[in-house]
């Protein structure tokens, strides 16, 4: 039996011998198509080359592309399980040409492939043309021989094949494989072509135009071919069964989950078995591809297909969750293909767990409502779209997953009902959000949110994608579509750019488009918490609600944006290490260019303690650990010791981020584990260097740290040693001798101010010796000495006039000392003068003509001072005048 792992490899080794490049898979998120909800084609990825808007990889490439297809037209969830080709999930099979080979060459290369490679019975082949490709018709009765009762001409859309409303298409040629009479059902173009007799195992398109709107606006620029083989199919036809759960990959996980939920897959249990291995795969595949359930957008789809599959589960009568212990065996059977599968087992299995868990919690209680609502009902009655509202908000049963679990007893649900329902609780919501007394200019906000919904975030993964532009803001208000030159307010369906919030700044960058559109975005916001506004100018083109726009971030900018917040956390954790519990967030900022933390704790930092800090900060950052994260409630993310915020509030689903070692001090969990909305490194060691530059208070027991990092800090270190080079330079010594140099240079200062101090002493001396200064004048009969001194130090003072008392014998001396622009004043009086003359008098007159007040001390010594120290002089002659004064009375 041809494994379906062989056929994979089968099929891309015989196009890489056909020199093909062999590209893989690209994740189920298209970030190049926002008119996109999965990947749902082979060629999807490589969309813009066939346009002409990017370069191919190679002229001629190969691949098995991961493909979603769950809810539009052509499969409904619904159907899966029950039907023999209908899967949420597969994998399709490709080979194009980027303007290298056409028609005749990809014929050639499909016909060598099914008939020679898979060896398949040329006479139970046939295939399909659009009817007007005479071209294509010839060429397979040329190269594969085939009559031309076997060449159907088919007029329909089912021959001319196109991505969507807008991108590149063409006409196609299908091939199909003949079951066998034994199978109800006809050849394409007949009235039994439903049936599964005649199935499609291939489509050759021609690529040729290109459509807007479903019309046909141009042509590629050069024809080019995409196929797509679906690997699932061809797995049916080479291992002769007829249904797609019977080949080797389905039949394996159906064992499996028989074995854990100890059922035998009998025809009652046999779609629910079903139901729970596709789901399982679109499901595993989303979460490794980055979507996490959630009740928006993606997010939303992925819930119903794993709630649908939970439910079918419950159905089987499994005891406890059941999706996430198939992990293994689908990782075993499809690990290898897809790298990103094993790589991202642990999240899987988690999430799957969660939900499942969860979803149960209310599964019976939604279920026996349903029972009640239903039991009067038989078959092609209808369930109330009131009752289907409230499995749906209060149970959280997804619409398609009441309509599956009915349909078996032919009941069906009223949709308008449940749309009616939908849409009174969200003018309830409106209401009660109104008299709230929110900000007025949100009611615009409120507006959008609610006719568009939440925009996709896509940053986590992406720094470019494509948006759908949902509204346009200009001045405040809404408006269908704006100028070159305005400033406006850009909302996209999904985007790459982080709107500012928890700290982190938003995204700047660069939003593009048709008609030569450039807008350049200055920030993003958050408003609602749930849309993301790009706020920027038009520098050239237009912008018009409905246009698809390229959005890029200023990348390099977010890489530092993200080492700066992964950098916050592990100094969240480190202060804690280092200081204690007590201290939690108090405020942060994480910008480009550095990071600030606010937090709880009563006094400065000591040195050592910042040191210590800083160490074991950049030791995690060199251990260079992987990020992880996780989603999960906030009480279990609490639980496993996740840091929260208190009094933030979290949704029903929060992003848990583990950094740094695990199991850090045997505590069973990472050095660092916080709730967190931000953007982050992938490992620690993407920080590159961490600095802590100053910590200060913020107010009572708030302290702040500002740290750096990166490319940051290095520059903050290298400024730091280029000052010190400098220093040296002028000290005229070698960096490494600076510090002796200065402490000599500060010795030597201290000698001098000593000898300079003693100097002046001994000018103020007269000269020295106790010899009659020649500044002594008589004043009123008394010996008086009155001197201002430059530079001397008060405490001198004392000393001075002492020893001027001495050398007088009888008299009074005044010293003004002038020291930094101030001036200390002090008399002295010597003891057989002081019944006449009181030095704190003669003092106080000194010290009002430099601008002071008062002065004390006793009548034969007295100080005082005052701020005017250019007036020495005059606080000399007010004490002289004041001495005349009184002896002269
Ligand atoms: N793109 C083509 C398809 O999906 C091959 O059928």
């Amino acid at each position: 039996m041809h494994s379906t792992n062989d056929l994979r490899r089968a099929f891309l080794d015989y196009f890489a011998d056909a020199d093909h490049q062999v590209v893989p898979s690209a994740p189920l998120v298209p970030h190049n198509d926002p008119s996109l909800m999965f990947v749902n084609a082979g060629m999807v990825p490589f969309k813009n080359v066939f346009t002409g808007v990017e370069t191919p990889p190679a002229p001629r490439a190969t691949s098995s592309q991961k493909c979603v297809r769950a809810g539009g037209k052509h499969n409904d969830l619904d159907n899966v399980g029950y039907t023999a080709r209908h899967l949420t999930f597969f994998e399709m099979l490709g080979n194009f040409s980027f303007g290298d080979y056409f028609k005749e060459r990809a014929i050639e290369l499909a016909w060598g492939m099914v008939t020679k490679e898979f060896g398949l019975d040329k006479d139970r082949l046939l295939v399909t043309v659009y009817h007007t490709d005479d071209e294509t018709f010839d060429l397979w009765r040329k190269i594969a021989g085939l009559p031309e009762d076997r060449i159907i001409r088919i007029a329909t859309k089912d021959n001319f094949w196109a991505m969507g409303a807008d991108g590149p298409c063409g006409p196609c040629s299908e091939i199909f494989w003949d079951h066998g009479p034994e199978v109800v059902g006809g050849p394409p173009g007949s009235p039994e072509e439903d049936g599964d007799r005649f199935v499609e195992i291939w489509n050759l398109v021609f690529m040729q135009h290109l459509q807007q709107a479903d019309t046909i606006t141009g042509d590629l620029p050069r024809p080019s071919i995409d196929t797509g083989m679906g690997l699932e199919r061809i797995a049916t036809v080479l291992q002769g069964v007829h249904n797609v759960f019977d080949t080797d990959t389905f039949r394996t996980l159906v064992s499996a989950s028989e074995e854990l939920v100890k059922s035998t897959a009998d025809e009652a249990a046999l779609p629910s078995h079903r139901v729970i291995a596709d789901h399982l795969r679109s499901t595993s595949f989303l979460i490794a591809d980055g979507v996490l359930p959630s009740n928006e957008g993606r997010g939303y789809v992925l819930r119903r297909i794993m709630r649908r599959a939970m439910r079918h589960a419950h159905l089987l009568g499994a005891d406890k969750p059941l999706m996430h212990r198939l992990v293994p065996t689908l990782v075993s059977e499809m690990g290898q293909a897809y790298p990103d599968l094993p790589r991202a087992q642990a999240l899987i299995t988690e999430v799957l767990e969660r939900e499942e868990t969860r979803f149960r919690q209310t599964l019976e209680k939604g279920l026996r409502l349903l029972d009640q609502e239903t039991a009067e009902l038989g078959e092609g009655d209808r369930l109330s779209g009131e009752t289907a509202f409230k499995l749906y908000d209060t149970y959280g049963f997804p619409y398609d997953l009441t309509e599956d679990a009915l349909r078996n007893r032919g009941i069906a649900v009223d949709r308008e009902g449940f749309d009616a329902s939908m849409e009174q609780q969200k003018a309830a919501a409106r209401a009660a959000w109104k008299g709230s007394g929110a900000a007025a200019d949100d009611e615009l906000w409120f507006d959008i949110a609610e006719r568009e919904g939440a925009s996709e975030f896509t940053g986590y993964s992406a720094a470019e994608g494509e948006g759908r532009v949902v509204a346009l803001v200009v001045d405040g208000k809404e408006v269908q579509s704006a100028d070159s030159g305005q400033d406006v307010i850009v909302l996209t369906n999904q985007t790459p750019f982080y709107g500012e919030s928890g700290g982190q700044m938003g995204d700047t960058g660069k939003i593009t488009g048709d008609h030569r559109l450039e807008i350049a975005v200055t920030d993003t916001s958050k408003p609602l918490g749930r849309l993301h506004a790009h706020h920027g100018k038009i520098k050239a083109g237009q912008i018009a609600v409905g246009d698809t726009v390229h959005l890029a971030i200023d990348a390099q900018r977010r890489d530092e944006i993200r080492a700066n917040h992964s950098a916050t956390h592990l100094l969240h954790a480190a202060l804690r290490n280092h200081l204690g519990d007590h201290v939690t967030q108090k405020g942060s900022l994480v910008a480009q260019d550095r990071l600030r933390f606010d937090f709880s704790h009563p006094k400065p930092l000591l040195p050592s303690e910042i040191a210590a800090i800083e160490t074991e900060v950049n030791s995690e950052i060199r251990a260079n650990e992987e990020v992880v994260t996780r989603l999960m409630s906030p009480d279990e993310a609490i639980e496993a010791g996740a840091m929260a915020l208190f009094g933030e509030k979290y949704g029903e689903e929060v992003r848990v981020l583990s950094m740094g070692r695990q199991n850090w001090q045997g505590s069973g969990r990472n050095y660092s584990v916080e709730l967190c909305g931000g953007t982050h490194v992938h490992a620690m060691g993407d920080i590159g260097l961490f600095r802590i530059i100053s910590e200060s208070a913020v107010s009572s027991g708030v302290r702040r740290i500002e740290a750096l990092t990166g490319e940051a800090a290095r520059k903050w270190v290298v400024g730091r040693e280029e000052l010190l080079k400098s220093v040296a330079a002028t000290l005229k010594t070698a960096p490494d001798e600076v510090e002796e140099r200065v402490a000599a240079l500060v010795d030597e200062r201290k000698r001098l101010e000593r000898e300079l101090a003693e100097a002046k002493k001994q000018l103020a001396l007269g000269g020295g010796g106790g010899a009659a200064s020649s500044d002594d004048e008589d004043v009123g009969g008394v010996t008086f000495s009155g001197q201002v001194l430059d530079g001397m130090n008060p405490r001198e003072l004392r000393g001075l006039l002492d020893e001027a008392k001495n050398r007088m014998g009888s008299g009074v001396a005044a010293i003004v000392a002038v020291n930094e622009g101030k001036a200390a004043v002090a008399v002295a009086v010597t003891d057989d003068l002081i019944e006449m003359h009181s030095a704190v008098e003669l003092v106080r007159a000194g010290v009002e003509a430099v601008g002071g007040k008062g002065g004390g001390g006793r009548p034969d010594m007295a100080q005082g001072g005052g701020p005017d120290g250019d007036k020495g002089a005059d606080a000399i002659a007010a004490i002289r005048q004041a001495l005349a004064g009184v002896s002269v009375s």
